[in-house]
């Protein structure tokens, strides 16, 4: 039998590349490797990269620099660039960085396993291409282990949308939708091997429309019913949404659905309508705040989350003002912001900047905004009754913690729970990340 090889991935990013990354480590696991956990052992070192930011970016170009030494000790150690970084720039890597042996996008990891054997050749190879095979056909789960009860299953990938300063159409491509078998074989197998909840992933998951069981095109909302069928599957949930595809059946899925759970990330960027449409956004923030309510009525217990940029070019006090006031109104349980960031190629690029101070005085005080709705939110769980799935020990002796239903973290005292058991719970108390109650 060949030698195990030790395979170290490190993940940047979205939720996507965290699924992307169990996929690759499948995949070279035919080719013999098993993954580690520390760079130090291993005999090839993947990372997978985010471009969403400038900063997410040169987070590479540190990571190779700190691998520098690790190659100098061991000459034939490889070293592989995965992600959007990789598809935005992979070949400037190589050209700049002779220690990087392997270079795939996101849409070419079917082939990773061959390209592992050319590069353990002494080859330099490369692979940036949209091919027309289907990828995650050919990159099926391998021997089937135990996991977590928890796990993400891509049902969509890529975006059709180009908001201005956005560069995941160039690096995820054109939309694609899984077709429904495939997604329900998956998710079969996951539940086969001990996952409870999952969470369907897509860069504009609400605009999924794959070839169903019948034939015709299915919605997201369909999809969801017919994965609710499976037994043992207790919770679904998906990521992330666009407004404009947030479809009627999609609402009410989300009021009479029990498996779907009550959390729905819809990013909105901006409140004020003259900056959503240089975004290219295509809503508005009166159509955004309608669709709110529409969800609310269906599902008013839903927890609502979203990102927010500042500093988007031509942004001025009275637009920051305007999503100010969209967020006060809105009352987010989660919500993710950041400082707008230049990325070569999109059409924002193009535009004036706005001063850097002024961006970061808005982002504080949105941030602030933000951790105060998100407390208030918290805080009102107390004396609710709530799901909880448990995932693991928590950092206390005799503490399991999980996810709510509305996905805050929630830990409990027991000797008993397992990972998996999904209980009802009271909540007596909220701290700064997480909620702690008991089991009833
Ligand atoms: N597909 C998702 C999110 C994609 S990226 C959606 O459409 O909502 C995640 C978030 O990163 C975005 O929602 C946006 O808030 C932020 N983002 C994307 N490009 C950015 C940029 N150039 N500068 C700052 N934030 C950005
Ligand atoms: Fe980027 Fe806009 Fe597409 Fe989301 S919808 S991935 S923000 S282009
Ligand atoms: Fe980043 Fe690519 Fe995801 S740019 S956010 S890893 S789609």
């Amino acid at each position: 039998m060949a030698e195990t090889k030790k395979l170290f991935i490190k993940t940047y990013g979205c939720q996507m590349n965290v699924y992307d990354s169990e996929r690759m480590a499948e995949a070279l696991g035919g080719n013999g490797y098993e993954e580690v956990s520390s760079a130090a052992e291993a005999d090839m070192i993947l990372l997978n990269t985010c471009h969403i930011r400038e900063k997410a970016a040169e987070k590479i170009y540190s990571e190779l620099g700190r691998m520098r030494d690790l190659k100098t000790a061991k000459p034939d150690l490889k070293i592989g660039i995965a992600g959007c970084v990789a598809q935005a720039e992979g070949a400037e890597i190589m050209r700049r960085q002779p220690m990087v042996d392997l270079v795939v996008g996101p849409q070419s990891y079917h082939r990773l396993p061959e390209m592992e054997a050319r590069a353990g050749g002494g080859e330099k190879v490369l692979d940036t291409d949209f091919p027309e095979e289907d990828k995650f056909e050919l990159l099926k789960a391998r021997p089937k282990s135990k996991r977590g009860p928890t796990a993400f299953l891509t049902v969509q990938e890529g975006c059709d949308k180009f908001c201005a300063f956005c560069v995941v159409p160039y690096t995820r491509g054109a939309e694609v939708s899984r077709p429904v078998d495939r997604i329900l074989t998956e998710a079969r197998d996951l539940v086969a091997r001990g996952v409870r909840e999952i969470t369907m992933l897509g860069q504009n998951v609400n605009a999924y429309h794959g070839a169903g069981t019948d034939g015709r095109d299915w919605t997201l909302a369909r999809l969801i019913w017919e994965l609710a069928e499976i037994d043992g599957l207790e919770r679904l949930r998906f990521t992330t949404s666009h407004p404009n595809d947030m479809s009627d059946d999609l609402i009410d899925a989300h009021g009479r659905c029990e498996k779907l759970m009550p959390y729905l990330h819809l990013p909105v960027q901006s409140g004020s309508d003259h900056i959503l449409k240089r975004m290219n956004r295509s809503h508005t923030r009166d159509s955004y705040l309608r669709l709110i309510d529409r969800i609310r009525t269906a599902r008013p217990d839903i927890l609502l989350s979203g990102d927010f940029i500042v500093g988007f070019p031509e942004e001025t006090d009275a637009d920051f003002r305007d999503t100010v006031r969209l967020i006060e109104e809105v009352g987010y349980g989660q919500a993710y912001s950041f400082k707008y960031s230049t990325r070569p190629g999109t059409p924002a690029a193009e535009r004036g900047q706005i001063d850097d101070a002024v961006a970061s005085e808005r982002l504080a005080e949105l941030q602030a905004l933000i951790t105060r709705q998100q407390r208030a939110v918290q805080d009102a769980m107390i004396g609710k009754e709530v799901g909880v799935l448990f995932e693991k020990a928590g950092r206390m002796p005799g503490q399991m913690v999980g996810k709510s239903d509305h996905l805050h973290a929630v830990h409990v005292d027991s000797d008993t729970l397992q990972p998996g058991d999904l209980r009802r719970v009271r909540i007596i108390g909220s701290n700064t990340n997480s909620l702690s109650g008991v089991v009833l």
